[in-house]
Formats: C-alpha cells, structure tokens, sequence
C-alpha cells in the first residue's frame, strides 16, 4: 500500500505537483452537477486539502451520498496548482474510496463549532477538530523542543520511577499503589499489614521525580526528567490536574542565581522554538474567541526580554501597598495565592516574573536554607493569567541543616537516609526546577482550561477514556 502523503507537507509546499495519494476526514462536501467539491483533513496541519471531484466519476458516485461530515477516504489522484482563489493548491481525484462512513444522524462533530466544554464529553472524537489537532502538534513540538533545549546543553534524560515510596513534596497528596485485596486486606494490629503487600511497604504513584533526580545529578552533573507525575489534590480549577507532566531539570554545582537564569532561558528557548515551528497553529489558536488580543506578539516579547526577579519579602510588600482587598489577605509568611500571583504578574510586572527566597514554613523540607534563618532558596517562575508554572529551588546541601529540617518537618528520617547520605559523601550545592507541561501549554497556546492541553484529562470525578 503506498504511503499517504500529509497534508501538511503539500500545504507547506514540501512536495512537487503530480501524482499523489491522500487519506483523511472529510470537513465538508459540497455536491453539484459539474464538480464537486470535498474539503479533507488528515490532522496534520491546521489547513485542509481541496479536493475536486467529477461528479461523474464511477468510484465517486457508487459513495457519493455516504461522502459526509467525518467519513473517512482515501483519494489517488493529482496534486495541481489551484486556478481558484483561497488555496494554493487543490487535489484533483482519479479514484477515490469510502474508508469508514459517519452517518449525519449520529455522528456528533457536524461542521459548526463546538464549545470546549461540549468536546471534553468527547474525548474520543475531540482531536478530530481544527482546535485539538492544533493544540495536539503543539504538544508535540513542544516536547521535542524541551529535549532539544537540554540535550543541547548537555543535560542527560532520565527515567525516574513512576512508583515510589517517598513523597517528594511531603504534601501528602498521593494515590497509593497495592496489590492487595482492598475489600478485605490482611491486618496486624488494627492497621492494614503493608508487609504483606506487593512492595512489603505502602507505595505511591510519583508526585515528583526530583528525590531521584538529585541521586543522578550526584553522579552525571546535570539531568532532566520529563514524566507523567500524580497529585490527589482536590483542586477543581482550571490549571490542575491530577495527572500531569512535569519537566525537572537537576544540576550538581548550581546555586540559585543559575537557576533562575536557566528557568528564563529554557522557557523562552522553548516559545521561540514553538513560534517558528508551530507558527500556523499559533495562529490559528490566537484567532479563537477564547484567546487574549495580542497574544503572540506577547509571547515574542517574553521570549526576548528579561524577566522580572523579586523577593518574596518585596513580593509581599507590593502586595501590602497595591491598596487591594484580595480575598486572602496579605501578611509575610503566607503562601501566595492565585490572585496574589495574578496581580503581580498581569497588573504589577505585566509580565513573567521570578519570584525567590520564599519563608521556609511554606516550602518543601529540601529547600537550601538562608542565613537569615526563616527563609529559604526557593523560585517559583509565575506568568500572566496563570500565576506559577515552575517551582524550585537550590537544594539543601549540608548534612546537619538538612537533618534538622527532615526532622523539624515531622519527617521519619529513617525513610531518608538514602537522602541524607548523599550528603554525607561528596555532597555539592545544587539546584533544580520542574515545570508543569500544561501549564506551559495553556501559557503558549493561550488556552483558559488546563483540561483542553492533554489530550485525556484526569481531575477529580473523572478518569474517563
Ligand atoms: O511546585 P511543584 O509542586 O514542585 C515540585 O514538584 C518540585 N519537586 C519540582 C522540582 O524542583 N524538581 O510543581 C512544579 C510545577 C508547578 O510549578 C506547576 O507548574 C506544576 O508543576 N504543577 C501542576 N500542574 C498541573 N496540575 C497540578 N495539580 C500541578 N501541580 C503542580
Ligand atoms: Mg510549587
């Protein structure tokens, strides 16, 4: 069977006029007596192929009534210049076949558009539209481009464990891993008998790779994972899910000034990687009535221009003098909140800004402790609309304060000694981030809903498909 040509690569001119061969879904078909007309998709551009039919042509009138909004085709023909207005090129079709019919009375995607909220119910048909299929090359190239970016900069992918038995975050936000039976598991003194499960001891699905990432970068310097990572926080909103992936670079010698440079320099090498390589669907995306005026001339500023820097302290002080009434009010030492976020990056900064040095009550136990004693090394990276995309910090490198904070935290330190004895032996500063993947989708492609960039979300009450 020859191989399909993409569309996309005749409507980015890649390939000569001719003899071709297309596969696809139908968008439209528009019927007359002297041509017909079938505009095709095959989800690989934000363009579809035009194709000309005569009606009279014997494959095409066997199917002609079937040829319907989302049936699948595949058409052998000739790609030529379009004489008609509106397209470069057009496909006219010697043979064409009906792959898999879509009757009009069921098939729920009719070509008008669809709200968001209507295709999540979807799932099976949305990357069948003009906006998924956009936002799923997005999230392609974006991938890549992240691999690129650290591969280039000699930073090693590495696979962290999915399951695992140490909660990074000490949030306590996990989904737990058994093989036992859960209607009726063995007990010892009152309490679920672990020992007899698959792993002797209770596990969890990974809310971070980074315990594990720091172990390597004690070894090969500088590594990233890019990984699925599972909280079960009850948050509803419109930039958490309960599964999602998240990019975590770790660097043995990094303090957190580095790290700060290189959380900039790795957010804006990616937007500029996605506005070349993703242009056309960029494009398509900001023309949505969703999308914010001037979104990709924004993007194009951020990826050129300094981002703001702060103190968390200096965070806090703007926040006190911007003479608003936030619903959660402002003190030092509290844990900024979306709308405090808000306001320092859409009203104060206009822009993306990093935010350091946050009180160490509010951060994660391995964060490196300052000499002022109540704060510590930590950066979170916060964007217009959507407040943090990235959080990190410089990690604690010394034996004793990290011991004292495990156990301060209330902590058992015997489930960290792993942790603790890379301290011990040839122990280095160092610093690393991780950055949510949807969130840095929602960020380029200017989507409201972190729903809308993976392709099967997983949120509370919903784990469908
Ligand atoms: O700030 P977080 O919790 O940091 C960590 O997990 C560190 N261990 C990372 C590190 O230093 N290696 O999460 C990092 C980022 C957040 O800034 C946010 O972008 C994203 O992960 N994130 C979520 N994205 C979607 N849904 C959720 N429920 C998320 N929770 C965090
Ligand atoms: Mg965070």
């Amino acid at each position: 069977m020859a191989r399909l040509t993409a569309i996309r690569e005749i409507l980015e001119d890649r390939i000569p006029v001719g003899a071709q061969e297309v596969g696809g879904w139908i968008k439209t078909h528009r019927q007359s007596k002297r041509v017909s007309f079938i505009e095709l998709s095959d989800g690989s551009s934000v363009g579809n192929l035009q194709l000309v039919v005569d009606p009279a042509m014997p494959s095409y009138q066997e199917v002609a009534a079937k040829l319907s909004t989302g049936a699948s085709i595949r058409a052998s023909g000739e790609l030529v210049l379009s004489p008609a207005k509106g397209q470069k090129y057009e496909f006219q079709v010697k043979e064409l076949q009906l792959v898999g019919e879509a009757d009009p009375e069921q098939f729920p995607l009719q070509k008008k558009s669809h709200s968001l909220e209507f295709l999540r119910e979807v799932l099976h048909l949305r990357p069948r539209t003009a906006t998924m299929g956009a936002v799923l090359r997005v999230r392609a190239e974006a991938a890549f481009a992240i691999h690129r970016f650290f591969r280039d900069r000699g930073f090693y992918c590495l696979h962290t464990p999915i399951i695992s038995t140490s909660d990074c975050e000490g949030a306590g936000q996990m989904f737990h891993v058994t093989s036992l039976d859960i209607n009726n598991p063995p007990r010892a003194e009152g309490k679920v008998d672990f020992t007899q499960d698959f792993f002797k001891e209770p596990a969890s699905l990974t809310v971070s790779g980074q315990l594990e990432g720091e172990i390597c970068a004690m070894g090969v310097s500088r590594v990233y994972t890019f990984g699925p990572t599972f909280r079960a926080e009850n948050s509803n909103t419109t930039r958490h899910l309960a599964e999602f992936w998240m990019v975590e670079p770790e660097m043995a010698f990094y303090e957190l000034e580095d790290n700060v440079a290189l959380a900039q320099e790795f957010v804006q090498a990616v937007i500029r990687d996605l506005l070349s390589s993703c242009r056309g669907e960029l494009e398509f995306l900001a023309a949505q009535e969703w999308s914010q005026p001037g979104h990709l001339e924004n993007l194009q500023s951020v990826a050129e221009s300094a981002f703001a820097r702060m103190d968390y302290s200096e965070a806090i002080s703007i926040l006190e003098r911007s003479g608003r009434t936030f619903e959660f009010p402002v003190k030092w030492g509290i844990d900024l909140q979306s709308e405090h976020e808000r306001f320092l990056t859409d009203e104060h900064v206009k822009g993306p800004v990093s935010v350091v040095n946050y009180p160490k009550d509010i951060k994660a136990f391995y964060m490196r402790l300052n000499e002022d004693g109540r704060t510590v090394r930590a950066m979170d990276v916060l964007v217009p609309r959507l407040g943090e995309i990235i959080g990190g910090s410089q990690r604690e490198e010394r034996y004793d304060v990290l011991l004292q904070k495990i156990r301060d935290t209330g902590l058992d330190e015997s489930a960290y000694w792993w942790y603790l004895e890379l301290r011990k032996f040839g122990t280095v500063p160092h610093s690393g981030f991780g950055l949510g993947f949807e969130r840095l989708l929602m960020y380029v492609t200017g989507m409201q809903n972190i729903r809308d960039v993976i392709p099967f979300p997983r949120f509370p009450g919903f784990a469908k498909f």
